[in-house]
């Protein structure tokens, strides 16, 4: 081995232990639910990771815990202001206050972790100012799909290379939901109660089930894998709130099942389309296996090609996991770059038609709604299949959710301004 070579790994080696031998990070939770309380649990059995909790806020003083009372801060401002805390953990369920605890954090320069997508996918552009501005950083990889470490991926990994697709199943309740549907016939309402018993589902449901939760995350898929800054009202979402039986029945004589899908989709001339709505998933597709509370995302890379990771998205440890993950990363000052971020090529547009089954019996709506290209129009089920403009579909959201419509897409997405014969090759790795 030459000697500079050896000396480096020496260095390198020097520099890994030292990390090592350092003292704990300290860190200070907010919020002691389901993703506080992983936290906690996972760094008690593994004392390796070198960080500890050292303080805990919570809202509630008459709640029971776990932990003795004394455990426990009922005002987060108080770790806000501890200078002894190297990281702040914000794992509460109120986006607003968590955004107003971040960021004073960041404003403060200090290093954040956070599990809250709505608080992120509303407020990105500030956050990151506020890094830029007093040198903080804020990690949030357990925002999306619990365990999978889905936006380094995107961010460190894929950070230059042009993808054509990023899509899958970002909301572990809504998924258990489908699960229960499909696989033991229950009704929505008992399969949403379990998904809750479960610990899966938000303290407000609508947000897994008019796929509210998806949306954010797939604003921030769009932020590190495409360099497109979204409000999330840009992107059309559509839940299963109103699913019933005969759409699950629907979608199983074609071999196919029910997913809520959020997809980024690479359009020609340099366009970006964001979509999170039900899809009717084929066999072929690796999202068809993914069930229960368990996650998926395709990757479908210009140059690396597909490929797929799963997990679970949701619960204590699994969301714990990548809060810790984050938390280890920040010892070694990691930060994400946001690489297309920083020189963005991309324009999202909304300007195409979509192919939908859309089950209502309400005729305004499907009068409002332009149907063209229809092949199959069942009455007795109240069923219709055929091309809807999109920007007609994301006025239209709030009166399909009101009207209890149900609305899948096929997977098929055309320009607005084409005929059939020029459908979009979109969604090829679903
Ligand atoms: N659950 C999951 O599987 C999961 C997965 C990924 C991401 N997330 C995200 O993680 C965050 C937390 O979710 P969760 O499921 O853990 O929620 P949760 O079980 O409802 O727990 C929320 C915790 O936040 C505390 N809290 C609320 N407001 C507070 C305030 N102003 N100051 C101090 N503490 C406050 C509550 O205090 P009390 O105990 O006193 O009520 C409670 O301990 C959310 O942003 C959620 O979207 C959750």
């Amino acid at each position: 081995m030459s000697t500079a070579l050896s000396n480096s790994l020496a260095g390198a080696a020097g520099a890994a232990s030292s990390d090592i031998s350092a003292a704990p990070l300290r860190i200070g939770l907010i919020g002691f639910g389901c993703v506080g309380q992983g936290v906690y649990d996972i760094l008690q059995r593994l004392p390796g990771l070198v960080a500890e909790v050292r303080r805990i806020a919570v809202k509630d003083p008459t709640k029971p815990r776990s932990l003795p009372v004394s455990a426990f801060s009922f005002d987060a401002n108080e770790l806000l202001h501890d200078p002894e805390l190297d990281v702040l953990v914000e794992a509460i369920d109120d986006a607003p206050e968590a955004f107003r605890l971040v960021s004073a954090a960041l404003g403060q320069g200090r290093k954040v972790v956070t599990a809250n997508k709505a608080m992120v996918a509303q407020h990105l552009p500030e956050l990151l100012a506020l890094q830029h501005e007093f040198g903080g950083t804020l990690l949030y990889e357990a925002a999306v799909c619990g365990s999978i470490p889905i936006i380094r991926t995107l961010d460190s990994y894929f950070g230059h290379e042009p993808l054509r697709s990023v899509s899958g199943i970002f909301n572990g309740s809504s998924n258990y939901v489908l699960t229960r549907m499909g696989d033991d016939g229950s009704e929505y309402g008992a399969a949403l109660a379990q998904a809750q018993a479960q610990g899966f589902a938000e303290t407000d449901p609508t947000l897994d089930m008019a796929a509210f939760d998806p949306r954010s995350k797939a604003v921030i898929l769009a932020a590190h894998a495409y360099g497109v800054a979204l409000r999330p009202e840009q992107i059309l979402n559509l839940g299963i709130e109103s699913i019933s039986a005969t759409d699950i029945a629907y979608a199983a004589l074609s071999g196919q099942k029910i997913k809520v899908v959020a997809g980024l989709y690479l359009l020609p001339d340099n366009q970006l389309t964001v979509l999170v709505t039900p899809q009717f998933v084929s066999r072929t597709s690796p999202l068809y296996t993914v069930d229960d509370e368990f996650n998926g995302v395709v990757i479908d890379a210009e140059f690396a090609g597909t490929q797929f990771l799963r997990g679970r998205g949701a619960g204590g440890h699994p969301t714990g996991s990548a809060v810790l993950a984050d938390v280890a990363a920040l010892r070694g000052n990691y930060r994400y770059a946001y690489a297309k971020l920083a020189a963005p090529q991309l324009a999202y547009t909304t300007d195409l038609e979509i192919e939908i089954y859309l089950r209502t019996s309400n005729e305004v709506l499907l009068d409002q709604l332009g149907f063209t290209d229809i092949t199959e129009e069942a009455d007795e089920d109240g069923y219709i299949v055929g091309y809807v403009p999109l920007d007609t579909l994301l006025h239209h959201r709030d009166a399909l959710r009101k009207a209890g419509a149900f609305a899948a897409r096929t997977g098929n997405v055309r320009p607005a301004t084409t005929q059939p014969a020029d459908a979009l090759a979109l969604a090829t790795a679903e």
